[in-house]
């Protein structure tokens, strides 16, 4: 595991899109998982900025997301696809066709979270983009979650569903469920970038870093990998004791 301390949140967004970039030059035909939340904001930007630059191409790149809420309308500008779309794939020379995400309105959502799963790790993924949940989930694999987990249906913490409140009108319109790549899923990506900002990531961060690998941490489970860039802020690395 490679933790690189940046000076500030937009240093730690600058240095991750560093990373996406030097792993999407090993591939003439590279795949990125894409995650959503605040963390990735600034990295997209980062991204989107370099390709307006002319420095950096999307153009030969498939993009495969991470996790998907149900139950909400195909238009929902929270539905992690719209966010993502917004935020980056409609902003940069990606193929119309190069985005992939599981079909939360499919007749049959446990089937199609399996077709999504055997998608995913045939691509093999470059470099998979994580942020970390308050309660130390990736994706939405939420604590108890079997570190060999399939991308499958799941049901949302009242934590998990209380910190993502802030994008919706109330409590009340969060999603319950969500189709989420499992944990064993996401370990088959060829190189795993975590990124975290502020200082509530501080615990989850140490947890996973330098705890037990436990069902408890979910994150904790890329202790198992062996290619995996962290990229903390000041405040998310402001825990840990080890010298990186
Ligand atoms: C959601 C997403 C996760 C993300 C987490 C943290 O729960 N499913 O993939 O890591 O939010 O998001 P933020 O970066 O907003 O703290």
């Amino acid at each position: 595991m490679r933790v690189h301390l940046a000076a500030s949140a937009a240093a730690a967004a600058e240095r991750a899109a560093d990373i996406v970039e030097e792993a999407l030059r090993t591939n003439p035909f590279p795949s990125i998982g894409l995650a959503t939340g605040s963390t990735m904001v600034g990295i997209y930007r980062s991204l989107v900025n370099r390709c307006l630059n002319g420095s950096l191409s999307f153009s030969k790149t498939t993009v495969y997301l991470l996790d998907e809420y149900i139950g909400l309308d195909a238009e929902h500008p929270q539905a992690y696809r719209n966010v993502v779309m917004r935020s980056f794939a409609d902003l940069v020379d990606l193929r119309s066709e190069a985005t992939f995400a599981p079909d939360c309105r499919a007749p049959d959502l446990n089937k199609e979270a399996r077709r999504y799963d055997s998608l995913v790790r045939a691509a093999r993924l470059d470099i998979q983009l994580l942020g970390i949940g308050g309660n130390g989930h990736i994706a939405f694999n939420e604590p108890g979650t079997p570190l060999d987990a399939e991308t499958r249906v799941v049901e949302l913490s009242q934590a998990t569903r209380r910190d993502n409140a802030r994008f919706f009108d109330s409590d009340e319109h969060v999603p319950l469920q969500a189709i989420t790549q499992g944990i064993g899923t996401i370990l088959q990506a060829k190189h795993i970038l975590l990124v975290a900002q502020g200082a509530h990531k501080s615990r989850p961060i140490r947890d996973a870093l330098e705890g037990p690998v436990t069902t408890e941490v979910p994150a904790s489970a890329l202790q198992l990998h062996g290619e995996v860039s962290v990229v903390l802020d000041p405040e998310a690395a402001s825990l840990l004791s080890a010298d990186y």
